[in-house]
């Protein structure tokens, strides 16, 4: 339930409340003037189905009849706001992973080297770029002039190419992040990457054919827990697992789930 839905109800019981104040005053008013008599319109619309029920049925039936509509329209909502996949935004340097993870073949740690020692992977610094684009400018593309794409990195670093000195204040870069657990949720790269040794390409497709990366996976729970059901943990050369693995001897895997892996703790603070 989020506050629209409850918005939602608060605004649903008091329509029914004035109506039915309404309904009252009108009875009121036809009883003491029973002259004028005015036609009722909700008896008249509902009688035949809805007054000729129990009362309490027929309240029962509504109330339920709303609240399915309600609870429907919040899982699709939920949905809606919880899925990102596909999510392609444009960057603001046309940098191309097709290009360098994928035609120079450069390894994705190069620039992501952080992966195996850490919680995050992050986004290189345009230092890390410089290493190559000092040199490389890409000018035969451009009649001899300097590409615009790769002068941008020059901007965010402070480099005058004409001097080959850093001259400028740095101008902020700002990579606009395309994967993004809520903050409920906790993920860490290095014990997926190295000590659980899954491929990047496993969560984030085939990075290296794409020109803008774009989301692969759903990033949600179900999809965690999916792969900790069925993925084995290494247990080959650690001790620790090696003396569960004798004691359980439930044959010869022992998947992430065995472990612990769709405890809530593990993944929720
Ligand atoms: C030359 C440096 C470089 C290399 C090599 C590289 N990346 Fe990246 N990567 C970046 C930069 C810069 C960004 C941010 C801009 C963008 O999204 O394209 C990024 C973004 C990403 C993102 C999205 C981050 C987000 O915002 O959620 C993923 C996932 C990713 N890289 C994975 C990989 C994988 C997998 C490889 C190897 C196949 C790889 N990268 C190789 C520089 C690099
Ligand atoms: C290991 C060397 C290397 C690193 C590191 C590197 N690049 Fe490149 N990049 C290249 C080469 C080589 C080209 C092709 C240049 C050409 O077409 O002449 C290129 C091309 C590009 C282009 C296309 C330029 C154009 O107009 O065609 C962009 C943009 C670019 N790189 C951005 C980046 C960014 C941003 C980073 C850092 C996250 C980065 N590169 C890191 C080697 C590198
Ligand atoms: C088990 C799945 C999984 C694997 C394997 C994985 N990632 Fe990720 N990656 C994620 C998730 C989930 C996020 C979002 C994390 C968050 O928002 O806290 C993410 C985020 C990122 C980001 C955005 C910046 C950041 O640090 O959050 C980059 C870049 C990235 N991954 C690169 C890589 C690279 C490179 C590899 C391989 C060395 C890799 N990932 C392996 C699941 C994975
Ligand atoms: C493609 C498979 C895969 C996906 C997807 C995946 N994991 Fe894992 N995860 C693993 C493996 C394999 C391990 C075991 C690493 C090891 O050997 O200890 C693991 C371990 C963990 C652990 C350590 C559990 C422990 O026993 O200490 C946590 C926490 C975790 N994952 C969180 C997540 C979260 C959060 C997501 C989703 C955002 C996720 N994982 C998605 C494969 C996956
Ligand atoms: C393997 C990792 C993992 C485990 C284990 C796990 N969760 Fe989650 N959970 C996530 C991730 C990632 C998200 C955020 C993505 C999403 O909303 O689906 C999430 C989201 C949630 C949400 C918020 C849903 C929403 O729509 O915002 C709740 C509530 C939740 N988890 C409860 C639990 C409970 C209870 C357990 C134990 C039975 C559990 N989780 C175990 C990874 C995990």
């Amino acid at each position: 339930m989020n506050i629209y839905n409850i918005l939602a109800l608060i605004l649903l019981l008091i329509i029914i409340f004035l109506l039915r104040i309404k309904r009252h005053l009108t009875k009121a008013i036809n009883e003491k003037f029973p002259d004028n008599l005015e036609p009722d319109w909700i008896v008249d619309t509902f009688q035949p189905w809805y007054f000729h029920l129990n009362k309490i049925i027929g309240l029962i039936s509504v109330t339920l009849l709303g609240l399915i509509l309600l609870g429907g329209y919040g899982f699709w909502y939920s949905f809606k706001i919880g899925n990102q996949q596909g999510y392609q935004p444009d960057q603001p340097i046309k940098f191309s992973h097709q290009q360098h993870a994928g035609l120079y073949k450069m390894d994705c740690r190069y620039c992501h080297s952080v992966a195996e020692k850490s919680k995050n992977a992050s986004i290189p610094s345009p230092g890390t770029c410089m290493n190559c684009h000092r040199y490389v400018q890409a000018t035969a593309k451009y009649n001899g002039s300097i590409s615009p794409e790769i002068k941008k990195i020059y901007e965010a670093t402070g480099w005058d190419p004409d001097s080959n000195k850093y001259l400028y204040a740095p101008k902020d870069l700002k990579w606009v992040r395309i994967h993004n657990l809520p903050d409920l949720a906790y993920f860490n790269h290095s014990q997926h990457v190295k000590v659980g040794k899954v491929q990047c390409q496993t969560c984030h497709g085939q990075i290296q054919t794409m020109k803008v990366v774009q989301q692969f996976s759903t990033l949600q729970m179900g999809w965690c827990i999916d792969c900790h059901r069925t993925s084995n943990v290494n247990v080959e050369g650690n001790k620790y697992y090696e003396e569960i693995h004798k004691r359980l001897k439930k044959g010869d895997k022992w998947t992430e789930e065995q472990n612990g892996g769709t405890e809530c703790g593990k993944c929720h603070y």
